[in-house]
């Protein structure tokens, strides 16, 4: 088999090959005292990455999966979805596609969330629900969680559901600091681990409201999560090796320190940004809202991004294109997980090198 290319693609990232030695071991009873405590183990780690007392609970799913449990479980009467770009507007599509009423509050591609502006849009109408993407991986923009979870606790008693996907564990998210109700994430990203696992925080008040909801299914049913996560089980057979994945990754994680893996992110970010900056680009998401996990970098120079691309892959590397209707106009360059400062380097000489 052919080296696969390093990627610098917002998921999934590179896995480190000690993580994937991690995966490969003996299958264990999902209802057994050894499974409880693996379980155990890696909720903890979770809520420490989190610093929240809210529970956790692990999912055999994508993220997608978790966007749609969110919705079905707490929606009642209307939902406001923010809408800065594509993974936002797909919580707007599921919200609407699970039948709820919602509004959508759009704003520029490339612009970040502005609280005042959300403060408005809560006046509008009666909402139970708002949701978020904490950074949205299609633009590049890090929007400002912490103004905008305040807004909404000042001005309404909506439960608020944050996309932490492409940002929980390579930003500090302090959930129970900015009252976040629902915080999920997939794993195949910041996390550096394979796809096909999810995880997210919930509080009190997600799972209360979750009780006399209707039509809400089997699968993604938070009162059956919680009746399980009593006893240290998923409700299903969950994907044990992204367990024994997580475990180690956690136990990585707290070697590096929380902090300096925050640290490497935001220095990363810096480093990709000065180095377009540097080649004439420009960055396509506001200041000071720029992504600290990728950066979309706006194709001012009118590169041939699709060549760029290859060319790259001959040399063993992969980046992203951008996203949807940004696709030629931006690409992006994702410096997340397991990436270090000497890889983004090897890969940002690389590019010099083409580009010149
Ligand atoms: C911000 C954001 N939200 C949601 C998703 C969907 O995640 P998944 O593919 O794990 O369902 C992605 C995937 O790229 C994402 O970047």
């Amino acid at each position: 088999m052919q080296t696969p290319p390093k990627l610098f693609i917002p998921g999934p990232v590179t896995v480190r090959p000690e993580i994937l030695d991690a995966m490969n071991q003996p299958m264990i009873g999902h209802r057994t005292p050894e499974f409880s405590a693996l379980y155990q183990e890696v909720v903890a780690g979770v809520q420490t990455v989190l610093q929240t007392e809210n529970r956790v609970y692990l999912s055999t799913s994508s993220a997608t999966g978790l966007m749609e449990a969110a919705v079905r479980n707490t929606v009642k009467n209307r939902c406001l979805n923010l809408v800065c770009g594509a993974f936002s507007l797909r919580w707007h599509h599921i919200t609407d596609a699970c039948g709820f009423k919602s509004d959508a509050v759009g704003i520029e591609w490339g612009d970040a969330i502005n609280p005042e502006h959300v403060e408005m849009a809560l006046d509008e109408a009666d909402y139970d629900v708002v949701t978020i993407v904490h950074n949205e991986t299609s633009t590049g923009v890090m929007n400002p969680l912490k103004g905008i979870t305040e807004v909404i606790r000042d001005n309404s008693d909506a439960l608020i559901l944050v996309d932490t996907v492409s940002s929980m564990s390579g930003v500090n998210i302090p959930v129970d600091d900015w009252g976040i109700d629902i915080a999920l994430a997939s794993v195949q990203k910041a996390w550096g681990l394979p796809p096909g696992f999810a995880v997210m925080s919930i509080s009190d008040r997600a799972l209360e409201r979750s009780k006399d909801q209707p039509n809400k299914g089997y699968y993604f049913d938070f009162e059956v999560f919680e009746k399980y996560h009593q006893r240290g089980q998923t409700p299903s057979t969950p994907s044990l090796p992204h367990m024994y994945g997580l475990q180690r990754q956690l136990d990585r994680i707290g070697d590096e320190g929380l902090l300096n893996r925050f640290d490497r992110h935001k220095s990363m970010a810096a480093r990709t940004r000065e180095w377009a900056l540097n080649h004439g680009f420009d960055i396509f998401a506001e200041e000071p809202y720029q992504s600290h996990t990728l950066t979309c970098i706006e194709n001012t120079l009118d590169v041939d991004i699709a060549e760029l691309s290859s060319q790259l892959l001959e040399r063993g590397f992969r980046i992203s294109n951008g996203y949807g209707p940004l696709k030629g106009k931006t690409f992006r360059i994702a410096h997340m997980a397991d990436t270090q400062p000497d890889d983004l380097e090897e890969l940002l000489g690389q590019l010099d090198e083409i580009l010149a």
